[in-house]
């Protein structure tokens, strides 16, 4: 059993469904009023080198709603990034918390982050991919398959620049047997390490994959993903440059016509409305971008649950052993009990 979260490629196709069933069995629960307190007396350290909207709140919520709670440890407000290295935060994180996620500029940062970690790192989105976006949007998939179809027989096709959050979707699609399309730019295509990644993938699921700049391509999709042009933070690309290159590629009304009958709207967020996607396409019936935001925090749950599994095995025997030594020195010392 993997201790971390880093990379979905690292997982079989049947450890993901796990992890997604798993987060859609605690939604199901939740939206019944029973809030499992699975993460009970847990701390999350959450590192975050990038601001982050969906990601951060959702990994908040997860952790207060399972009965935990959640460090949030921003720019500029822990050691990192002065002195301290990745590797020493991690050690010390690892006496002080019971589980690390980190969003990051660089992914050897995560990568380096979990070696040093004895506590389980997720990955809350680095340069190379965005793992957590991935179980949430499976979720969506899953709460959304088009009737009478099963996963092998989806197409999802991204459309522009090969972002970390289109690798992703390419990782998990191809992973578990559906058929991935990167529509996008020449030069901002997903790359030959993607396309090797990709092809084993294909090769042990049965799926397949595509990447193109033909439009044509985007036909019979069951599902159209897109994310903001030229990335975000340092990445950002200046806006006449980003139309000049991807305008061909705006999910807008004609482009969604391309696909299945019912074909519905992705976009991880936040989205650059009047570029990379309409008004009109975002906020139409087919649109299911709000419903995978909120499938972040369903995704949070499961991943939470699943990683911090093996520090949630105290019998009640051993809470009571511990409850009665406590006692003993409280008396011995203060002369009380803890009740
Ligand atoms: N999709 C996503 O990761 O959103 P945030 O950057 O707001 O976390």
């Amino acid at each position: 059993m993997k201790k971390d979260f880093i990379d979905s490629n690292d997982f079989t196709k049947q450890e993901l469904t796990d992890i997604i069933e798993l987060s859609l069995s605690i939604k199901k629960a939740i939206a019944k009023g029973y809030y499992p307190p699975l993460m009970k007396n847990m701390t999350l350290g959450m590192i975050f080198q990038q601001s982050s909207t969906r990601t951060r709140v959702s990994f908040e919520t997860a952790m207060s709603q399972m009965g935990g709670h959640a460090q949030y440890l921003g720019p500029g407000m822990i050691q990192l990034g002065g002195h301290e290295t990745i590797g020493d935060t991690g050690r010390v994180l690892s006496y002080l918390t019971d589980i690390v996620m980190a969003r990051v500029i660089t992914h050897k940062t995560v990568v380096d982050l979990a070696q040093a970690c004895s506590v389980p790192v997720i990955n809350g989105m680095s340069d190379y991919n965005h793992p957590t976006q991935e179980i949430g949007d499976m979720c969506t998939i899953f709460e959304n398959l088009p009737r009478g179809r099963r996963l092998e027989d989806i197409k999802v096709v991204f459309v522009g620049d090969g972002t970390q959050v289109c690798a992703s979707l390419g990782f998990i699609t191809t992973k578990l047997g559906m058929h991935f399309v990167h529509y996008g730019p020449k030069g901002h295509q997903l790359n030959e390490e993607h396309k090797r990644i990709l092809e084993e993938n294909c090769r042990a699921s049965g799926g397949s994959f595509e990447i193109t700049d033909d439009r044509n391509s985007v036909r019979e999709a069951d599902f159209i993903y897109t994310d903001v042009w030229y990335g975000l933070y340092e990445n950002e690309m200046p806006k006449e440059e980003r139309v000049r290159v991807f305008h061909d590629y705006q999910v807008n009304r004609e482009l969604m016509q391309l696909g299945n009958l019912g074909c519905k709207f992705m976009h991880c967020l936040p989205a650059t409305r009047g570029e990379d996607v309409t008004d009109e396409v975002a906020d139409s019936e087919a649109s299911l971008c709000w419903e995978q935001a909120g499938n972040r925090l369903t995704a949070m749950r499961g991943l939470l649950v699943y990683f911090s599994r093996n520090r949630q095995c105290h019998t009640d025997l051993a809470l009571a052993a511990a409850k009665e030594e406590l006692d003993r020195t409280l008396y011995e010392k203060l002369g009380r009990s803890v009740i």
